[in-house]
């Protein structure tokens, strides 16, 4: 008899970004806010996979703000060091890509263009740049030339479009092609969708198909590991890039790893694994905010609901954990959970974080009426451009 036991046959290959092989093709998305070195190290520990930080602005960086540089940084057992920046305009851009490979700062740059906030995209940047598509193709190639210099590769990560009638994510996917990034990430919703409604696999699907010789991540609404396997199934993308879904539940990349590996262990966590990971992770975020025990505290509240949801914790416990001020009273409360409860099933599963519903999106003056910047626009963009005068 040889050879009966079969290896499991993995989903996908590698994914190969520039000189960077991901073996399990998962993106942790970046999140602002989130997506630190102390959440990023949580989720490291469970699976393979390419984990972004949040995203830093480019001119911030250029002018070495502090909170910048706090966002870029690395532990240093973190391979490959991932960053995501966030430009509208070409020479900040290639400024901060310059800083980047020259103080040896980041092996992968993430561009970011599907950010919908209003703050951001009333400058025409995130979600709204694209639409800007000579100004969009200005970026990518200036940060793609800055980054080649040290063979770092290049990836953008954007959205639909700005709403139905003005999608982009064609035309913006075969310029950043051109362009040569390594990958491009769909997160399959509008600007104007924000996270409300469902992400459109279908969209990702067609780009999937629009760029055949060209790595594309699918993103939006994987929630488990199921979830991962079917948009790969569904949209034949190379891998997928996970947000929401692993909000309080670094596990999940394990379990994605798992699936890709095409495994059938799932974890199911009891509430006793839930309180070791948020207190490690509570623990974690006051060296990477200095020391400052008040900062990581008020930070770790917003990660409480992700982290018990599905768990019957007693609404009374819960509103005190989200006024968390010191380690010892969050370690005090956490104490008082009942210990002997287990994996709650569904109830601890399916979509978490952000949701809401489609909002107006906020656009720079007469910004739908051409996909060419016109002089008032193109002052407003170089005005985006480095001040030294750090104002
Ligand atoms: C709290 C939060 C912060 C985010 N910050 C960023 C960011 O800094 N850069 C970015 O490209 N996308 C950002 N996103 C979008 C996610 O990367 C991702 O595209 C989106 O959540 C959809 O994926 P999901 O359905 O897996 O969550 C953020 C999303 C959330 C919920």
């Amino acid at each position: 008899m040889t050879d009966t036991l079969e290896r499991p046959r993995a989903l996908l290959p590698a994914l190969q970004l520039g000189p960077i092989t991901v073996d399990t093709p998962v993106v942790l998305a970046p999140m602002a806010g989130i997506t630190n070195t102390a959440f990023r190290r949580l989720c490291r520990e469970y699976g393979g996979g390419l984990y972004v930080n949040e995203m830093v602005t480019a001119r911030a960086l250029v002018e070495r703000r502090p909170e910048s540089l706090r966002i870029i940084k690395h532990e240093p057992d973190e391979v490959p060091r991932s960053v995501q920046l966030y430009s509208v305009d070409p020479v900040t851009t290639g400024r901060a890509v310059r800083m980047l490979v020259e103080e040896d700062r980041a092996d992968h740059i993430d561009l970011n263009f599907g950010c919908p906030v209003p703050k951001v995209t009333r400058k025409g940047g995130g979600s709204a740049l694209p639409w800007k598509i000579g100004l969009f193709e200005s970026i990518v190639t200036t940060a793609v030339r800055e980054a080649e210099q040290a063979n770092i590769p290049v990836t953008v990560k954007m959205r639909k479009g700005i709403d139905e009638d003005h999608l982009t994510y064609l035309e913006a996917g075969r310029a950043a092609r051109d362009a040569g990034v390594a990958a491009v990430a769909l997160h399959g919703r509008t600007a104007r969708q924000h996270y409300s409604g469902q992400a459109d696999w279908d969209a990702i699907a067609r780009l999937r198909e629009a760029l055949p010789d060209l790595p594309v991540l699918g993103n939006g609404d994987i929630w488990s590991a199921e979830d991962a396997v079917a948009m790969v199934q569904r949209t034949g993308v190379d891998g997928v890039v996970v947000g929401r879904g692993c909000q309080g539940r670094p596990w999940l990349f394990g379990d994605l790893q798992a699936a890709f590996e095409g495994r059938e262990d799932r974890h199911r966590p009891n509430l006793t694994m839930v309180i070791e990971t948020l207190l490690r992770h509570a623990k974690m975020l006051i060296p990477y905010f200095d020391g400052d025990e008040r900062k990581a505290m008020q930070d770790i509240r917003k990660h409480v609901a992700w982290y018990f949801k599905g768990y019957p914790i007693g609404g009374a416990l819960r509103s005190q954990l989200v006024l968390v001020e010191t380690l010892d009273q969050l370690e005090d409360l956490l104490g008082q959970l009942d210990q002997s409860i287990g994996y709650p099933g569904e109830a601890a599963e399916g979509p978490r974080g952000r949701a809401g519903s489609p909002k107006k999106v906020h656009l720079p003056e007469d910004w739908l009426v051409s996909q060419e910047l016109n002089e008032d626009q193109r002052q407003m963009i170089k005005a985006a451009e480095v001040d030294t005068s750090g104002g």
